[in-house]
C-alpha cells in the first residue's frame, strides 16, 4: 500500500468521518520512542498511541508473537477455547490475584462489561433493585451509550439524548459527596486510579479509604477502570496496587495489546460465579492475534526492570517539569504519577499552543481536561530520551512565553 499521499490532511478530510482534530504530518515508521515522517524527520513520542504503546514501536517480541499467531489462525471466534486467549487470561490471573478473565476489544467494551457483570450479580442474587453506579465529575470511561452515562464529563454526554439510567457523578476526591450517594441499594463505586483524561488528578488517601469502607459496610462493587493508568503505567502492574484499593472488577485495554485492539475485564470468583453462557458476548473479544500480542506486552511489563524503569524515569521527568515550573509562570502545577504526567497551565496560555510547539521541537505531547498538558511516553523510555524531551519541552515553552 502506498505510504503517502499529496495534501494528506485534506484526503482525510474529504474521505474519514470529522471527529478528529487531526495534525497534518504523515508519519510512516515507528522505532522504540520515535516517529519518523515521510519527510525523514525524527519526533520523540510522549504520545505513545494515547498509552497504548507501552513498550515503544516495533517491540522484538511483540512482533514475533504475531507472527507465530499469524502461520496458525487469525481467528476462530469464542465457540472454540484457543491457546492464545487461555495463556493470556492465565498469566493476568497469576500476576493480579483476579480469579477470570473476559476479553474484548476496546477499553469501553471493557466498561460495559463491567457495569453489565456488577448488574448481573446483584440481579442474580435477588437484588436486581441495586443498580445505581456511582462515577466521578472529570472521569472518562469511554464512547459507547452505558460507559458514556458513566463518564463525569458533561461535554462529552451532551447532544446525545437520554443516557442508561442510574449513573450518578460526584467531585473527584469528594468524600462527603461519596458518602451520600452510597447505601445498601448501591450497585458499584466506579473509577479510574487516575483521571488522565480528566485533567491527570491523583486520588487522595482519604477517597482510597472511603472507598474501601463502604465497598466493606454496603457490599458495593468496586470497579477499576485500569484502561490507562494500569498495564505498568503507574509503576505498578496495576495502578490500583499504589493505593491498595481492592477491586471486584477490573476493565483493561489500551496497553495491553501492543497495538491491536484489546480489552479484558478481570473478575472476582464471586461475579463470575453469578454469570452464564449467553449473558455476555463479542465477537472478535480475545481474537488470538490480539491475545498472542497481549502476552507479550503482559510478559514484558510484568518485569520490575521495567516497573522500575517507570519510577526512575517518571522521578527523572517529574524534577524536569519542576524545573521548568519554576522558570515559566505560566506552568501552574506539575500532576501526576509513574510515566502519566501533566502540568496545569495558566488559562492565559491555551494548552494547544504549547502543544503545537513542542511539535515544531519534534517532541508529541498531548492534552487533558482543564487546560492541562499531558505525556505518556512509553514505559521503556530510556534517561537520554527523558532529558531530550524535558529539553525540547523548555524550548517549546521559552517560543510561547515571549
Ligand atoms: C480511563 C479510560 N477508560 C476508557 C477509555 C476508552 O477506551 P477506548 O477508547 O479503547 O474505548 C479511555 C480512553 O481514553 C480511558 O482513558
Amino acid at each position: 500500500m502506498a505510504q503517502s499521499f499529496a495534501n494528506l490532511l485534506e484526503q482525510d478530510q474529504a474521505t474519514i468521518a470529522p471527529l478528529y482534530g487531526k495534525v497534518d504530518i504523515n508519519f510512516v515508521k515507528g522505532e522504540g520512542s520515535y516517529l519518523f515522517d515521510d519527510k525523514g524527520d525524527k519526533y520523540l513520542d510522549f504520545v505513545a498511541g494515547i498509552a497504548v504503546n507501552g513498550l515503544g514501536h516495533q517491540n522484538a517480541g511483540i512482533k514475533a508473537a504475531i507472527v507465530e499467531q499469524l502461520n496458525h489462525f487469525n481467528h476462530i471466534s469464542n465457540l472454540y477455547p484457543n491457546y492464545p486467549q487461555i495463556a493470556l487470561g492465565r498469566k493476568l490471573l497469576e500476576i493480579t490475584g483476579f480469579d477470570k478473565a473476559f476479553f474484548c476489544n476496546s477499553g469501553t467494551e471493557a466498561n460495559e462489561g463491567c457495569i453489565k457483570f456488577a448488574r448481573k450479580y446483584f440481579n442474580r442474587k435477588g437484588e436486581a433493585h441495586r443498580q445505581k453506579i456511582v462515577t466521578f465529575i472529570n472521569s472518562f470511561h469511554g464512547r459507547t451509550f452505558a460507559a458514556l452515562s458513566a463518564t463525569g464529563q458533561p461535554s462529552i454526554r451532551e447532544g446525545f439524548g437520554s443516557m442508561p439510567g442510574d449513573f450518578v457523578h460526584v467531585p473527584w476526591n469528594d468524600v462527603d459527596a461519596l458518602k451520600k450517594e452510597i447505601d445498601g441499594n448501591s450497585c458499584a463505586i466506579m473509577l479510574e486510579s487516575l483521571a488522565a483524561e480528566g485533567g491527570v488528578m491523583t486520588l487522595s488517601k482519604e477517597m482510597v479509604e472511603a472507598i474501601n469502607s463502604l465497598q466493606k459496610e454496603y457490599g458495593v462493587l468496586v470497579i477499576l477502570d485500569e484502561v490507562q493508568a494500569g498495564m505498568g503505567r503507574l509503576g505498578t502492574f496495576l495502578g490500583f496496587e499504589k493505593y491498595g484499593l481492592n477491586p471486584d472488577l477490573v476493565s483493561l485495554a489500551k496497553g495491553i495489546g501492543g497495538g491491536l485492539p484489546l480489552g479484558a475485564v478481570l473478575l472476582r470468583q464471586k461475579i463470575a460465579d453469578q454469570l452464564k453462557p449467553g449473558d455476555h458476548g463479542t465477537t472478535f473479544g480475545g481474537n488470538p492475534i490480539a491475545c498472542a500480542a497481549g502476552l507479550s506486552v503482559v510478559e514484558q511489563i510484568a518485569q520490575p526492570a521495567l516497573l522500575k524503569n517507570v519510577e526512575e524515569r517518571s522521578a527523572e521527568l517529574r524534577a524536569g517539569l519542576s524545573k521548568l515550573a519554576e522558570k515559566y509562570t505560566s506552568i501552574l502545577a506539575v500532576r501526576g504519577e509513574g510515566l502519566i504526567l501533566g502540568l496545569a497551565l495558566d488559562e492565559n496560555l491555551p494548552v494547544g499552543n504549547v502543544i503545537t510547539a513542542a511539535r515544531e521541537e519534534k517532541l508529541m505531547v498531548l492534552s487533558a481536561k482543564g487546560n492541562v498538558l499531558r505525556m505518556l511516553p512509553p514505559l521503556n523510555v530510556s534517561a537520554n530520551e527523558a532529558r531530550e524531551a524535558i529539553a525540547k519541552l523548555d524550548a517549546a515553552f521559552a517560543k510561547v512565553s515571549k
